[in-house]
């Protein structure tokens, strides 16, 4: 069962790359080389992604927003992704990793989808990490698909549907938004906005989040449970 993969020691944290186009306008660089040096951040972000006690692994790569750039752009990060999937899948099988991807895909081209299928069958019985990437993908799009395929809605088989609960949602890039991104999911996430632009951020960065979520209290809308140490402080 694919929820397995979220237990109390492991996180889903999902990651909303941004600042690539900043990062190489600021450099005098072409858009295109900042989104080459946000993949090798991928590379080494899913690399450190275990080690940092995180299960599940949700990246936003293209929102179903971004068609809207310029048509150079969008087919420079379409060629990227493809030979991201086709040059990663080895690793992937080497390391554990289960790649999938989520969003639509009845816009992108053949070859694309062609390279997700295959990263995603050759990756199935991964448990290293859930690696997600999210290509053409909407927040909305995705609960107003997964609601037309459910005979029952409930709460329940909604989110059986979408995916598992967001722990960690990490926004990169300096802006304070979610962009769509991982909406349902995302209702009692820890939120994490770093100024670092995406290619800057590091495992150094992805650990850091994650002690900032380990020391956050998550309440789910009720009270925090006490803990040993205030009721020994409460007894002093
Ligand atoms: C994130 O970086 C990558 C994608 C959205 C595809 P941007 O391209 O949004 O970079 P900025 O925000 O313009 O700096
Ligand atoms: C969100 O970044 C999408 C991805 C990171 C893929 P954008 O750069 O597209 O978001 P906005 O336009 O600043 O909200
Ligand atoms: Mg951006």
């Amino acid at each position: 069962m694919a929820f397995n993969f979220t237990n109390q020691s492991t996180l889903h944290a999902g990651i909303i790359m941004d600042g690539n186009g900043r990062w190489a306008l600021g450099r005098g660089l072409p858009r295109a080389a900042g989104h080459r040096a946000g993949v090798a951040t991928v590379e080494r972000v899913v690399e450190a992604a275990p080690g940092a006690g995180i299960g599940v692994l949700t990246l936003f790569a293209f929102s179903s927003d971004n068609w809207r750039r310029p048509p150079a752009e969008v087919d420079a990060l379409m060629r990227m992704l493809s030979s991201y999937l086709e040059k990663e899948v080895g690793r992937c099988v080497e390391k554990g990793v289960r790649l999938q991807a989520i969003g639509r895909r009845d816009r992108l081209a053949p070859g694309l989808c062609r390279a997700i299928a295959q990263a995603e069958a050759a990756t199935r019985s991964g448990t290293g990490l859930w690696l997600r990437i999210a290509i053409d993908y909407s927040g909305r799009d995705a609960i107003l698909a997964a609601a037309r395929g459910l005979a029952n809605l409930s709460r329940e088989s909604l989110e059986l549907a979408l995916g598992p609960p967001v722990d960690l949602l990490i926004r990169t890039g300096g802006e304070h938004r979610l962009s769509d991104f991982l909406l349902w999911e995302s209702a009692y996430a820890e939120l994490v906005f770093s100024q670092r632009m995406w290619p800057d951020f590091g495992p150094e960065d992805l650990e850091a989040a994650v002690r900032e979520f380990r020391g956050r209290v998550r309440r789910f809308g009720g009270i925090p449970a006490p803990t040993p140490r205030r009721q020994e402080a409460w007894l002093d």
